[in-house]
């Protein structure tokens, strides 16, 4: 928990800290993690989109979230999804770096961001 806290660092410039979004100049940077289904839901879903970052479709936000594949190693990431999804989703649970290894792997090929509408399959999916 600790660290995945420090290593969430990297996402408050945008998501802000306390996860609730940053705005600037009354524009929303990014949306506040417990409006987020995949954090509730989807586990998988959260390490695509942070691995691979969200195709930006609107301009309700004023950036997009790219890739953040090269800042997190499986053990880094890991830590950051059981904090986020602790904090914000009511979860209790560790995810593991097997874990995080495992989708890595499973979605190497892909290079294109994660779209809207395969968030929402991704949370339909979800138990
Ligand atoms: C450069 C700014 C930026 C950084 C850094 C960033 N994000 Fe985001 N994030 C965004 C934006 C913008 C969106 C909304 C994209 C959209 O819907 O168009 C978003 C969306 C999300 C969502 C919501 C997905 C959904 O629709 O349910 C989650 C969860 C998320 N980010 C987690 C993270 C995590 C975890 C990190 C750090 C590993 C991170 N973000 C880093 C900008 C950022």
């Amino acid at each position: 928990m600790r660290l995945g806290r420090m290593k969430a660092m990297s996402c408050a410039a945008c998501h802000g800290m306390d996860g609730k979004g940053v705005s600037r100049e009354g524009v929303m940077v990014a949306p506040p993690y417990g409006d987020s289904e995949l954090v509730k839901r989807s586990p998988e879903g959260l390490a695509l989109i942070i691995l691979k970052g969200i195709q930006r479709e609107s301009e309700t936000y004023s950036t997009a979230m790219g890739s953040m594949a090269p800042v997190y190693d499986d053990r880094s990431l890991a830590a950051v999804m059981t904090w986020i999804r602790n904090q914000f989703g009511g979860h209790e649970d560790v995810i593991t770096a097997e874990q995080v290894a495992a989708w890595r792997e499973k979605h190497a090929a892909r290079t294109e961001p994660v779209t809207h509408a395969e968030i929402s399959e991704m949370v339909d999916a979800a138990p």
